[in-house]
């Protein structure tokens, strides 16, 4: 199995760039913009990843982002994912950056895109790797903070292809955001949110209903809902699962009790994604490893899923078939 999922052709659609931090970077970072680290070495580091919930992970994400300063730096960050995409055969991938965590802190919105972007395209240059861009509203945020940041976004609207939703989940239910994401649509961004990662199934329903998602983040707490499981089917709306993050997470107990593989038999849409790999202990192919370990699944449904990766991706349909086509 380990050998197919490596050689499996995939999509990767849920990954926090900030999220893909290596200690290693983050020491060398700190060190270059005279930033200074609550961690004295990278064995501190990893002692701190021992998270209770997404609010504890989220202190210690948004701790390490500081050490972002300049267009280089986010250059660096995501030429290094994109390297271990080529590693682990990720041939599309669409990355969401939080740029209010930079604006928020003095860092210009365009030094952000523009260190991200250049990375991106040297990636399809020179690694083969098609991407695109999706900028996250921060949920614990205010609406006129989300409005801000929309704004500051539109000069760079043919670098961004759509607009998501995460951070701290339970008491900012996506009805919160309505007016913002349906000024987004407006400006042509696709919709994506996280929902049901730690909050009810309900925030999943708002996430359809009120923001129009094309796609939702996690959705694991959908299996609460019959009648959600089967809207989710018969739409097709796909959910971008983070196994090894959902556990780290505490949001599902063990792998062993994760749902993925129910859902993807009952007919669900569902996709395997690393979310944060540098804090989570592992990028796509490892959440790939997790799944078939822990939850008895073949061959053909590991290909399924690969496949979903394509078909829940923004790709047109004559690049989704392309891709989808050389898994055999
Ligand atoms: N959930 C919500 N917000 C996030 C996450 C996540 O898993 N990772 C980075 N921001
Ligand atoms: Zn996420």
């Amino acid at each position: 199995m380990k050998e197919l999922i490596q050689k499996l052709p995939k999509a990767e659609l849920h990954l926090h760039i900030e999220g893909t931090l290596e200690p290693e970077l983050m020491f060398t970072l700190a060190q270059k913009n005279n930033i200074a680290l609550p961690y004295q070495n990278i064995e501190e580091i990893k002692s701190a990843y021992n998270f209770t919930s997404l609010q504890s992970f989220l202190d210690i994400y948004y701790a390490g982002a500081n050490v972002l300063i300049n267009e280089s730096d986010f250059f660096d960050l995501t030429w290094a994912y994109l390297l271990t995409c080529k590693a682990q055969n990720v041939v599309h991938v669409e990355i969401f950056f939080d740029p209010q965590t930079h604006t928020k802190r003095g860092i210009a919105f365009k030094t952000v895109v523009d260190g991200i972007t250049k990375a991106l395209t040297k990636a399809e240059e020179e690694l083969g790797i098609s991407s695109f861009l999706i900028m996250s509203f921060l949920r614990h945020l205010s609406e006129a903070d989300a409005f801000e940041t929309l704004e500051q976004s539109l000069p760079f609207k043919d670098k961004i292809i759509g607009v998501g939703l995460d951070s701290s989940e339970v008491g900012h239910p996506p009805s919160k955001f309505e007016r913002v994401f349906e000024a987004s649509a407006k400006k042509g961004y696709k919709i994506v949110a996280h929902a049901g990662e730690e909050a009810d199934s309900s925030y999943i329903w708002e996430a359809i209903n009120l923001l129009h998602v094309n796609r939702i983040d996690h959705g694991i707490r959908c299996e609460e809902d019959v009648k959600l499981v089967d809207f989710l089917i018969e739409k097709q709306i796909p959910l971008t699962i983070c196994p090894l993050s959902n556990v780290k997470l505490k949001a599902v107990k063990r792998m062993q009790e994760h749902n993925i593989v129910k859902l993807l038999r009952q007919g669900v849409l569902v996709t395997i994604n690393s979310d944060d790999p540098a804090y989570f202990g592992g990028y796509i192919n490892e959440n790939y490893e997790a799944v078939v370990k822990s939850l008895h699944v073949n061959k053909e449904e590991i290909k399924t899923l690969a496949k979903n990766s394509f078909k829940a991706s923004f790709l047109s349909e004559v690049k989704k078939q392309f891709f989808i086509e050389t898994i055999s």
